[in-house]
């Protein structure tokens, strides 16, 4: 690879794929930074509701993500990143289910796409970058160097995400949790623009049975034979 060139890895996939926790194992291994291009769109989400736009009013979201003030800082005592928009901490915030389900209501609009794209190609710096989201390698980043698209069962992926409610001590019903992950599976795949789809040169892996550390090593060793 030219000495001019900042290595990437686009992790895409759907929700539950397994891809945030794969991605940001991947990019402490290898020292690099990560992408969450989802908290991006969460946080065009929160920050509509906040400002009492609606998630279908493109002239009113078009300002907000082009301008979205939000800040990522690395939280060295807790899991990952600190996310602050406008000045206050909302990293809890963004993972709440209603925020989800609004994220991908703006993230089909292709205004809102468009308005990001430079903001997330702006990560890629020394000495390397893992992008974590659905159109990472189809879209964002096509030349990267290594394409992974992580997919699990529908039943799976509602799984991990109803075992890590729990955990956080959220009370939620798995068959609700089911159908949001569905409802969110068939908005991302049909949308007009970067729908959820695996990019023609991506290595499909599926994470059903398998652990994250085994993800982890396999793409850690797909890498490294590029
Ligand atoms: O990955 P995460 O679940 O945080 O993403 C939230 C939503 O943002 C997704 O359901 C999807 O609609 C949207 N998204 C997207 N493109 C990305 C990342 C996320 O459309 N690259």
């Amino acid at each position: 690879m030219p000495d001019d060139i900042i290595p990437v890895i686009t992790i895409d996939g759907p929700s539950g794929s397994g891809k945030g926790t794969i991605s940001s194992l991947v990019a402490q291994k290898l020292g690099w930074h990560l992408l969450d291009s989802g908290a991006l769109y969460r946080l065009v989400a929160l920050a509509a509701q906040r400002h009492s736009i609606a998630t279908d009013n493109e002239e009113g979201l078009i300002p907000l993500a082009a301008h979205l003030d939000v800040e990522f800082k690395v939280n060295s005592s807790k899991d990952g990143l600190v996310v602050i928009l406008e000045g206050e901490n909302v990293t809890d915030d963004i993972r709440a289910e209603e925020c989800s389900q609004m994220a991908s209501q703006v993230a089909v609009i292709p205004s809102i796409r468009l308005a990001l794209l430079d903001r997330q190609r702006a990560f890629l710096q020394p000495p390397g970058l893992v992008a974590d989201g659905r159109d990472m390698g189809s879209v964002v980043f096509p030349e990267a160097q290594l394409k992974v698209f992580l997919t699990a069962s529908q039943q799976i992926r509602a799984d991990r995400r109803y075992k890590q409610l729990i955990k956080k001590g959220i009370d939620v019903n798995f068959a609700a949790i089911l159908d949001y992950i569905s409802e969110r599976d068939t908005r991302d795949s049909r949308r007009s623009v970067s729908p959820l789809q695996a990019a023609d040169n991506a290595v499909v892996i599926d994470t059903s049975d398998l652990g994250i550390d085994d993800v982890v090593i396999r793409v850690l060793e797909l890498y490294s034979s590029t």
